[in-house]
């Protein structure tokens, strides 16, 4: 199903956004050297549930994991890109943590990711494609606009990782979001111009531009949820909550 907010929904969407973006921002910040990926779900908890907010996934059972998620945050560190359960680990120098957070507020769900070095070392491989998925962000939100297409903003999205280097997977990509976190349309991270769904005023989409080093390919930890590159090289992952406005778009996921 594909949901168009009317603007005082929009209105709730901002706060919801909002609130994503200062509690990743938070955790980033927090986020360290010894730091234990245990921890970052417990803030992450408190977080939410101190802002009278609610987790979109730690009742989550969709057909892509095994039973419900459990926790409240998605933490992946290095080959993990996608749905990383938090587990035991400690975070050390030169990690690349990925954190994906969703929470619902007001009855409006908000998504986002950042992907960032742990530490004082900045590994230039981990820093370019960290970059990457940025830059696809940021191209793929400048295509998106009443009028525009889907494939508009995949095609845009997938530019920028393929003339980067980066080989795309198409199982996981951006998403319609509303009152529940994955809605129609899909957004795959890449695509053809002029094809597909086409943006109006008042639709919420999640863009996440993700890559693996040197792989399209994914594999299923043993937790029945963590997707890590096949090969084991390192991955990264970038997301923002979208709302299409009357004269483009507008970034609901920034901190206030
Ligand atoms: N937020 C993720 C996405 O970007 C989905 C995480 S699903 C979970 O679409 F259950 F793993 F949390
Ligand atoms: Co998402």
């Amino acid at each position: 199903m594909i949901e168009i907010l009317k603007p005082a929904e929009l209105a709730r969407a901002r706060d919801t956004g909002a609130l994503v973006a200062d509690i990743l921002h938070t955790l980033r910040s927090r986020a360290a050297v010894g730091t234990n990926l245990l921890d970052i779900d417990r803030w992450a908890q408190a977080m939410i549930v101190g802002a009278g907010a609610r987790s979109c996934y730690v009742d989550y059972e969709p057909s892509f994991g095994r039973g419900p998620f459990g926790h409240y945050i998605c933490t992946g560190v290095n080959d993990a890109v996608l749905h990383g359960r938090p587990y035991d680990y400690t975070l050390a120098d030169g990690d690349l943590l990925t954190l994906d957070l969703a929470v619902s507020l007001g009855g409006v769900a908000a998504d986002a990711a950042i992907s960032f070095v742990v530490g004082g070392s900045r590994p230039p491989e981990s820093v370019a494609m960290i970059s990457a998925t940025e830059r696809a962000l940021s191209a793929g939100i400048a295509a998106a606009g009443p009028g525009a297409r889907v494939g508009d903003v995949s095609h845009a999205i997938g530019s920028v990782l393929g003339e980067a280097g980066y080989p795309i997977n198409t199982e996981f990509g951006g998403h319609g979001i509303g009152s529940t976190m994955h809605q129609d349309p899909h957004v795959p991270n890449t695509g053809q111009p002029g094809r597909g769904y086409r943006l109006r005023p008042g639709l919420l989409l999640a863009l996440e531009p993700w890559v693996m080093a040197d792989t399209a390919e994914l594999v299923t930890d043993a937790d029945g949820w963590t997707l890590r590159s096949a090969t084991g090289c390192r991955t990264a992952h970038s997301e923002h909550t979208i709302a299409i406005t009357g004269d483009g778009a507008e970034i609901l996921t920034l901190p206030r």
